[in-house]
Formats: structure tokens, sequence, C-alpha cells
């Protein structure tokens, strides 16, 4: 992360300020001369939100936070959003540093300097000249904000640019060795064990899915392990996180057209980024948690060998698989993974996936598909963390009809559905491999944008890595 968060006492001398007010006659003057602080109620008077007094060593922002009828997480939202908007000003204004003062707000304060921390990433690995932003650090002066707070939060916002920087690693860097070494370093860094198998431990477990898909490919595939497990874990079942790892999708034989469809699917590994990074910020924050994570990896590719419309595929499962598209190759490297995680008998699996461009078109880019088999609670609680983060989700029904659009004529299951319903089918397919309640998050809309959106930003979003750190945190019983 390019930017960082503390705590203080006092206002650091050289730094920007911003007081926040719910009253626009009552707020913090003590910088302020008479002459600023008349423009200052002026300036609210004509409906302005932040006003900024130019101190010329520093500049001095009142935030005006109005009284709403609002729900809390959509408050919460907006101040996330505020932070973005004073995070390019301060760019604008090539300032290095912000205090953020209010003694009487805690999630508030929290929620802009996130806000701010996500707004200010950058992606520069591959630019000669790199117009870095120069805002970097983000101070807190704010007695009901605690340096455990400040911890997490940082650890959260750096966990959310790792995978970020992920989804925008092409695949000419980001292969599925290399993000398998990618994730052993993060291991390496947080705490916890990392287990790639190479091409030949995936023949040896019979991996016929991710095999089936890789056969295009020139390169390997890999299956990561990750395994997190705090020695006074609450849950005596782990909670098991999947991510799909393509990080590359021609298509493979039944090709994309390039214009638009292909081009960006270097980012068809968000889920892989995802679970990986939300199990980083997990262990960083020492969560009293078992979780494990898995990631199947290939590129999907028209290679000479690769897999072919028509063939029959014995899975991981034993289960056989009609491919009647090789562009549906998430759920022939997913459906392994899932079985696979059967072994753990799981309190729950939550797998994230750019699954269907059938989910984007449902939802755009303002929620991801959801679909599950786990309980009523469950489902409850993700829902909550789901306004939390402001990660929205929609569900869908995983009803016995949609199963009936994939019964295949000479195998167990085919790979497509139809025309209609795709985000369903495709979580139809999958429930053929579970046996412990699941959630499935298709976020094929919302893991990379093609405009800048708030702190979400442009590119990799990093979405899931928020959902999964307040969903997991609030299993640990306190
Ligand atoms: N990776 C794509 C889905 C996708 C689309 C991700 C848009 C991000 C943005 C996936 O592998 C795919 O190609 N799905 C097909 C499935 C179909 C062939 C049944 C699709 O949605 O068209
Ligand atoms: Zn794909
Ligand atoms: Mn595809």
């Amino acid at each position: 992360m390019n930017i960082q968060i503390k705590r203080s006492s006092t206002i650091p001398e050289e730094s920007n300020v911003v007081f926040f007010t719910t009253n626009p006659n009552k707020f913090d003057q003590s910088l302020l001369t008479a002459d600023q602080i008349q423009f200052v109620k002026k300036e609210f008077t004509a409906k302005k939100k932040l006003v900024a007094v130019n101190q010329f060593n520093r500049f001095v922002f009142i935030q005006r936070i109005e009284k709403t009828s609002k729900k809390p997480h959509d408050v919460k939202e907006f101040w996330r959003k505020q932070g973005a908007v004073l995070c390019s000003s301060l760019n604008g204004m090539k300032a290095e540093k912000i205090t953020l003062v209010n003694d009487d707000l805690k999630e508030e304060l929290l929620c802009y300097a996130e806000g701010m921390a996500l707004a200010n990433y950058q992606f520069l690995k591959y630019k000669s000249e790199k117009e870095t932003n120069t805002l970097k650090e983000i101070i807190i002066k704010g007695r009901k904000v605690a340096d455990t707070d400040i911890n997490k939060l940082t650890n959260v916002c750096d966990a959310v640019c790792r995978a970020r920087d992920l989804v925008n690693e092409p695949q000419s860097f980001l292969n599925a060795v290399q993000m398998a070494k990618e994730f052993e370093a993060l291991g390496k860094e947080a705490g916890f064990k990392v287990t790639v198998f190479d091409k030949k431990k995936i023949e040896s477990l019979k991996m016929g899915g991710l095999l089936a898909v890789n056969m295009g490919s020139n390169l390997p595939p890999t299956f990561t392990v990750m395994e997190y497990k705090h020695p006074r874990s609450k849950n005596k079942k782990p909670y098991v996180l999947v991510g799909k790892g393509v990080v590359y999708d021609t298509g493979g034989l039944s090709l994309k057209p390039t214009a638009n469809s292909m081009d960006y699917m270097k980012c068809d590994m968000g889920g892989a980024a995802a679970v990986a990074c939300g199990l980083f910020a997990i262990a960083k924050n020492k969560l009293p948690l078992h979780v494990i994570a898995l990631v199947p990896a290939t590129d999907n590719r028209p290679g000479e060998d690769a897999y072919t419309p028509g063939d029959v595929v014995t899975m991981h499962s034993g289960k056989t698989v009609e491919v009647l598209n090789t562009d549906a190759e998430g759920r022939m490297i997913l459906a392994d993974a899932l079985h696979y995680a059967k072994q753990y008998s799981p309190e729950l699996v939550m797998e994230f996936s750019t699954l269907t461009g059938a989910a984007s078109v449902a939802t755009g880019k303002f929620a991801c598909a959801f679909l599950s088999t786990a309980n009523d609670v469950q489902k409850k609680k993700i829902f909550e963390s789901s306004w939390n983060v402001f990660e929205r989700m929609v569900e869908f029904p995983m009803w016995e009809d949609y199963g009936e659009l994939i019964k295949s004529d000479i195998a167990d299951i085919k790979n497509i559905g139809g025309p209609s319903a795709g985000m369903i089918t495709a979580a139809k397919f999958l429930e053929h491999f579970i046996d412990y309640p699941y959630m499935h998050f298709d976020i094929a809309g919302t893991a990379f944008l093609h405009a800048a959106d708030s702190y979400r930003g442009k590119n990799g979003t990093g979405t899931g890595v928020r959902l999964i750190v307040d969903f997991l945190s609030n299993k640990v019983v306190r």
C-alpha cells in the first residue's frame, strides 16, 4: 500500500487538516482566524459540503456532515466516498499528509480513512515515468479510534491493494506458476502455510477439469493450498475459500471475439486474488480462526492439444462432464477444487469467481451474483457483511428446474446450460461437486472496472477481500 494510516494526539505542524462537523455554525475553529471562520460560514450557507481554507503552509478543510435518515451502511459508504474525493484533491495540490480530527466519531473516521487509502491506489510497475501520488500519510486524531482499529484497517486496505496488483498484472508476468509464487510470498509475510501442487501432483490427484483446461497451454497448471490456523481458533471445522485462478481466458477453442470480451481477461483470476488476499488480511489481523484457501490455476487457450467441444472429461470427483463450450472453463477447474475441499468437512465454503458474463449483464458493476446452499442464518450474516463493506450482492435461486438445463446425452452433466440464466446454470453445475454449506459469488461484473468509480478505482478492484474479512471477523466470538 502506498499510504500509511497513523494515530496522533496532536495535529502535526506540516499536515493538512480536516475537521468534521454536523453543525454549520459549530465547527472546530482552533486553527482559523476570524476572517477564515466567516469565510467557512459563508460557504456553508451556500450549501458547500467541503470548505477549503488556504493557510499557505497547509490547507484546513471543514467537512460538513449532514444529519440524515439514511441507513447506517449508506452513511458509511458516503464517508468512504467523501474520503475518496478529498484524496484526489490532496493529490491535485501535491499534499503529503492529512490529519482527520474528531473526538466523537469512530466508524465514520475509519470509513473516511478507508476511502482515502483505497482511492490513493496506483499500479505503476510498468510506467517509465511514474506520476506517483504525493499523499503518503493519513493521521487520525480522535479519542474514539484505537491503535488496534488502525492496524486492522491498514491490513485490510493493504490486502485489497495487493489483490488489485494481482488482477492488474498481465499474464505475460502472472502465469499460473508465478501466481503460486506470489501466494507463497503472501504466506511467508503474513504467516500462513502455502503448498503448491505442480502438474505431476495434479495428475496424480486426477484433477481432470483443471488438466483439461490446461491442455491448450504451453505452461503447467498449479493448485495452491493455503492454510491459516490460529492456535486458539474458535471454529472446529475450517472455513474454506475457493478462488477461480484463470490467469488468462481466451475462451480456448470456443474462442472469444477480441473486441471487449477478450481484452481484459487477465482479470479472470480475480476470485483467486480475493481469497488469497482475504486470507492474508485474516492472518495479518491474527483472527482466532482456522481458514483454508484453495486456488486452481491455469490459462485457457486454443493450443494444438486444447480440450475440445464434444470431449468428455472425468473430473477429480469421478463424475463425467461433456464439454460443449471450452469458454465455460471456470466451472471445470472450480469443480475439482470444490470436490477437493470435501476432505476438510468444512463449516462453510465461500467461492469467488469471475464466472459468467450473465452475472455481469444481470447486475452490472454494482453487485455480484450470489447463489448459496447455506442456511438462512449464514445467509443473513453474509448479507449484513455485504452491506457493511458495501460490496453488494443479488441472490439468485438454485431451483432444481435449472439443473435440467445441464443434463447431457452422453455424460453425467454438460458444461453449458444454454442462453438463459447463465449464472444459475453455472452454480447448478458446481453444486454437483459439493456436500457442505456453500456460497458462490460470481464477481464477473465487479472484479474489474473500465472507468474510475470512487475508491474502487479503475481496473482491478480487489472485490471480495473486504467481504471475506468482515464476514469471518464476525465469526470470532469475543
Ligand atoms: N471468464 C469468463 C466470464 C467473464 C465475463 C468474466 C466477463 C469477466 C467479465 C468465463 O470463463 C466465460 O467465458 N463464461 C462464459 C460461459 C458460457 C460459455 C457458458 C460466458 O459467460 O459467456
Ligand atoms: Zn473465464
Ligand atoms: Mn471463459
